[in-house]
């Protein structure tokens, strides 16, 4: 009888083993049978681009082409267009990618068209606490958190962030004094980026941070972890994986952040800010203006976990699109000011006498036409985000005269058309006056553009004019040796200087 029983516990063993084996066969099969499919795709939409691989798609060419160029992406696309002209497709893995560079085509997609491209490409390699935030959202999930979070930009909640902002410039002035005391040389980039982490970490975070005075300052430590060791392909071993099999990705990303140390620094800032959001709702401070009291609801009693969720992501994202995109255009600007010292002066002739401590300050700074001028100009040469601006096709639809599938993403390559000269004369000058005439709407795109551009931009356009109107009307800054050259670094979407190292001298 027992010997039966057990007889029949194996069977059944061997018989679960047994479709379990089958049921991963026929799942390979079907992951297999896919991508040869989606390689077919671009053929059949008659589509230029080059070969492609099935299962890698063109990641070989793409990271064998950034060898060959210093690791910067967009070149790779400057070598595409090249060969296949301002449309073409390239795969990424399974997943067939379009570029358009044509301004009229953009123009359909971020706007004209935008029903059908309301999603960006979807983001497989993301941490759990961001697939709530509004980057991460789609169709009418996206449309709602939206409509709650632009509000927390219009001009009046800037006017009133703009006081903290201020306190953080001053700050900055101060440590250049000690440098123009002992003339010494340092990297401003450097300097920026403890500046823009204070700015973010107080109207984000709700910590009272103390990077600019305090290098050991524990929130500057996790978060420079963080973005120093920020997984791209070629780095981390998982985020290559989860680009060639998107289905696998939660579980790639999990063991990443299980086992990096960037990972272990992300999960202590996502642990301060919801600590930091907690405390707010149990003691609210109804007079306070900052992101977290602009996104929490207006009455939190019996607020439920998924709001405090939505509200930890949306500002851990506010961390990661505010911190380094603006400290790059900071330090991009500096640098581009430093090198022409004409330009420089003719700013600091508009700063001269302009009160920067007046309760005006936002609407004085944020009129000002050179700097306005400047601040153009410089994101036009440098956009710190050159492949951000995507979208996911979501319903069928022609633009120009490809025919795009539901699913199939498309890429406006930023880089490529704020350089290219049949758009801007000279594209390669520092012209800040070029921004007196108007331009074609989609020819500057830093910010990308149409209803989901950069919910953020007019926060970093008053932090960056704020910062610059605080640095060039009390100093001159000029490049030390070893910055005369710029080297600039672009491993994924985001683009960076090396280093800028300047020397200072009062003005006064
Ligand atoms: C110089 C600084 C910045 C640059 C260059 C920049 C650039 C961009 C770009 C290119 C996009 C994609 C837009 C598109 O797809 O059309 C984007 C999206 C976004 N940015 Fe920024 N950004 C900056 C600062 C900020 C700041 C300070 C915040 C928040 C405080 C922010 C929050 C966001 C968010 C939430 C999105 C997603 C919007 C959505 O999906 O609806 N950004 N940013």
């Amino acid at each position: 009888m027992i010997t039966t029983t057990r007889a029949a516990v194996t069977s059944n063993i061997g018989y679960t083993f047994e479709l379990l084996l089958y049921a991963l066969i026929a799942g390979l099969l079907y992951l297999v049978g896919k991508r040869f499919y989606m390689h077919q795709k671009r053929d059949a939409i008659r589509l230029q681009g080059p070969p492609s691989t099935p299962f890698i798609g063109n990641l070989l060419d793409i990271s064998k082409m950034m060898g060959k160029n210093g690791g910067l992406l967009y070149r790779v696309h400057e070598e595409w267009k090249r060969l296949y002209g301002k449309t073409y497709g390239f795969f990424v893995g399974p997943r067939l990618f379009v570029i358009f560079e044509k301004l009229e085509d953009v123009h359909e997609i971020l706007v004209k068209q935008f029903s059908n491209f309301t999603d960006r490409q979807p983001m497989d390699f993301i941490h759990e606490s961001l697939r709530y935030a509004l980057v991460n959202q789609r169709g009418n999930k996206w449309r709602h958190q939206r409509s709650r979070i632009s509000p927390a930009f219009t001009t009046r909640k800037l006017r009133a962030m703009t006081a903290p902002v201020a306190a953080k410039t001053a700050i900055l002035s101060e440590s250049l004094e000690s440098y123009a005391d002992c003339d010494e040389e340092f990297d401003i980039l450097r300097a920026f980026q403890c500046l823009t982490l204070d700015v973010i970490a107080q109207v984000a975070f709700d910590l009272p941070s103390s990077c600019q005075a305090d290098p050991n300052d524990i929130f500057l430590a996790h978060a420079s972890r963080f973005f120093q060791e920020m997984p791209n392909p070629e780095n981390c071993p998982p985020m290559a994986i989860s680009l060639l099999f998107p289905e696998l990705a939660p579980f790639c990303e999990f063991f990443h952040r299980k086992t990096s140390d960037s990972g272990r620094s992300e999960a202590w800032l996502i642990h301060k800010l919801r600590a930091g959001i907690v405390r707010r709702i149990e003691h609210p401070e109804p007079d306070r203006i900052d992101l977290i009291s602009l996104l929490l609801p207006q009455n939190t009693t019996g607020i439920d976990e998924q709001t405090i969720d939505t509200v930890v992501a949306n500002c851990f994202a506010f961390l990661l699109a505010g911190y380094e995109t603006t400290s790059t255009s900071l330090s991009f600007a500096t640098w581009l000011l430093a090198k022409n010292q004409e330009t420089q002066d003719k700013l600091h002739e508009e700063l001269k006498g302009i009160d920067l401590k007046s309760e005006n300050v936002f609407d004085i700074v944020m009129k000002l036409p050179y700097l306005n001028g400047v601040f153009k100009e410089s994101l036009r040469l440098f956009p710190p985000i050159t492949f951000f601006v995507n979208r996911t096709c979501v319903n069928p639809t022609t633009v120009g005269s490809v025919e795009l599938e539901r699913g199939t993403v498309v890429c406006v390559p930023v880089w490529n058309i704020h350089r290219d000269p049949t758009i801007w004369a000279e594209p390669d000058a520092f012209r800040p006056e070029r921004f007196d005439t108007p331009h074609h709407p989609m020819a500057w795109l830093p910010f990308g553009g149409g209803p989901r551009n950069c919910v953020g931009a007019r926060f970093a356009e008053m932090e960056f004019k704020m910062t610059l109107a605080r640095v060039f009307s009390d100093y001159r800054l000029k490049l030390a040796t070893d910055s005369k050259e710029l080297n600039v670094l672009n491993p994924s979407v985001m683009l960076a200087p090396e280093r800028v190292c300047v020397t200072v001298e009062r003005r006064r």
